[in-house]
C-alpha cells in the first residue's frame, strides 16, 4: 500500500475527509481546526496522504460514525494529513493525525519524512511540536526521527490540564 501513497498539499475539495480524519484522531477536540482557513493562511503549510481507491479497506467496518469518511464520489482517498506552520526559521507541528484504520503502517512516519524534507528546502532550522507524555504512539514516532524533549508546558491542554512535552528536531545541520 505505501508504494501508491501520495503525499500533496491539502486543497479545498480535501478538507470534508480531512476533518472526518480529525475526528477519528482526536475525538474530544471541540471546535475541530478550521481548514479552510489553514490552507490560505500564509505560513501555513498543509499535507494530505491519500491512497487510489482500490487500496480502500472496507469503510464499513471504520469504528467512527458507522464508516464516515467525508469521501464524495471521485475524489481519492485520504487517510492522513498535517498541519504546520513556518515561524521565522522554525517549523510548528500544529496537527497530525491519520485515520484509525490505517494506523501503524507507516503513514505517520511518511507525513513526517515530507514535513522534514520541506523543512531543509525552506531552510528551517527547527521542527518543534507539543504532545501528551500519555501519547506513547505520537512520542515512538517522533523519537524515531530523533526529536528530543527540550522542555515542558505547564497545563497545557484544556481538555484536563495535562502538561505538554516540547520536542524538537534541530535540522540546521542536515541542509
Ligand atoms: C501518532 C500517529 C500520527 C502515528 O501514525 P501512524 O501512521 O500509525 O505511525 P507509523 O505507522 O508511521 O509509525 C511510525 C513509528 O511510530 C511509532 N508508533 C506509532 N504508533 C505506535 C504505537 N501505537 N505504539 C508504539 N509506537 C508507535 C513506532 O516507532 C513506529 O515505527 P514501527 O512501526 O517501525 O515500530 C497516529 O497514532 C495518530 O494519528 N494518532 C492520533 C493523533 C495524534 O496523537 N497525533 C499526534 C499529536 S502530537
Amino acid at each position: 500500500m505505501l508504494t501508491k501513497l501520495k503525499i500533496r498539499s491539502m486543497k479545498n475539495q480535501d478538507v470534508s475527509q480531512v476533518l472526518s480524519i480529525e475526528k477519528d484522531a482526536f475525538p474530544n477536540l471541540f471546535p475541530s481546526t478550521n481548514f479552510r482557513t489553514e490552507i490560505y493562511r500564509k505560513i501555513s503549510n498543509c499535507l494530505i496522504a491519500e491512497i487510489p481507491k482500490d487500496f480502500l479497506l472496507n469503510t464499513s467496518t471504520f469504528p467512527y460514525r458507522n464508516g464516515y469518511t467525508g469521501q464524495e464520489t471521485g475524489d481519492s482517498f485520504i487517510i492522513g494529513y498535517s498541519v504546520t506552520w513556518e515561524i521565522a526559521d522554525e517549523t510548528h507541528i500544529i496537527s497530525i493525525g491519520v485515520r484509525r484504520r490505517y494506523l501503524r503502517r507507516g503513514i505517520g512516519e511518511k507525513i513526517i519524512s515530507k514535513i522534514i524534507s520541506n523543512s531543509i528546502k525552506k531552510s528551517s532550522q527547527s521542527i518543534t511540536l507539543e504532545v501528551r507524555p500519555s501519547n506513547n504512539a505520537a512520542i515512538k514516532l517522533y523519537e524515531k526521527f530523533d526529536f528530543k524533549v527540550v522542555g515542558k508546558r505547564h497545563r497545557y491542554y484544556s481538555d484536563n490540564l495535562e502538561d505538554a512535552l516540547i520536542m524538537t528536531l534541530n535540522i540546521q545541520n542536515k541542509n
